[in-house]
């Protein structure tokens, strides 16, 4: 049964003494359920870079894995601002979100770089979860599975087979992010299914029905429900309602046994 992952990306929020707070906030929910949530699902909370030593601090002894914003695809260099994966690696990172639309949207980046840092987190034994989604104009046009689909394969193009066990797909919708207006589960379904196909042709039937599909753009604990309960989402990457300690939990917590 393929797993699904739950996971918190934090954007450009919180210091580390605001990040240690919401953890043992998390944890004090979270922890109690952690064999029941263990059985068929992961959960991840991505700091800024800053944060993540206070916030592998705060996970130690818990199942929550850490993740990171965004990677640099060589290992060292002259590259200023970017960090590499034994960099995050030293900090426990075991995710890295790659090729976000606010990556893409407000900072220039191409489907080829976002290619690039996918392959060098594979690359770096990190499990790189590669966002892509339509604007608003794009679904207008009725274009939403041709950009979805060219940022998938040109996101997949630098991965070798042994780190395609580790992809994880985020469709998130650039009109959802951020908007209240989340993409219906009809909606999603169309897109995840796409997704699957084509992860099919990639890497073969065993290996892309284990991957998970996660749904991104204004989920919340009213929404999470019905869009988990589609065969094709299998988690959340959750923004604003991932900001509190309360909203993620029962974000997490959708549909458990
Ligand atoms: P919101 O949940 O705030 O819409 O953000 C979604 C997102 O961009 C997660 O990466």
């Amino acid at each position: 049964m393929r797993r699904k992952l739950f996971a918190a990306n934090w954007k450009m929020n919180l210091t580390p003494t605001e990040g240690r707070a919401l953890i043992a906030g998390i944890r004090a929910i979270l922890d109690p359920l952690a064999a029941r949530l263990a059985r068929d699902r992961d959960v991840m909370v991505a700091p800024a870079f800053p944060v993540l030593a206070a916030a592998a601090q705060a996970l130690a002894g818990s199942s929550i894995a850490l993740g990171a914003q965004n990677m640099h695809f060589e290992e060292k260099g002259a590259f200023t601002g970017e960090v590499s994966g034994a960099m995050l690696r030293s900090f426990g990172v075991s995710y890295v979100i790659v090729g976000h639309s606010e990556r893409r949207h407000i900072f220039g980046e191409s489907d080829e770089l976002v290619g690039k840092r996918a392959a060098g987190v594979a690359a770096a034994r990190l499990a790189p979860i590669l966002c892509v989604g339509e604007t608003a104009d794009e679904r207008d046009r009725g274009d939403t599975l041709g950009v979805v689909l060219r940022q998938l394969q040109a996101g997949l193009a630098g991965i070798a087979d042994d780190g395609a066990k580790r992809v994880v797909i985020a469709y998130e919708p650039v009109w959802a992010i951020g908007t209240g207006r989340n993409a219906t589960p009809e909606q999603a379904t169309i897109v995840h299914g796409a997704i699957r196909d084509a992860l099919r042709d990639r890497f073969g039937a065993a290996t892309a029905n284990e991957l998970p599909i996660l749904y991104g753009g204004s989920v919340t604990p009213d929404n999470v429900d019905s869009l988990m309960a589609k065969p094709d989402i299998d988690g959340a990457l959750v923004g604003g309602a991932s900001l509190k300690a309360d909203s993620f939990a029962r974000i997490v917590s959708s549909g458990m046994a």
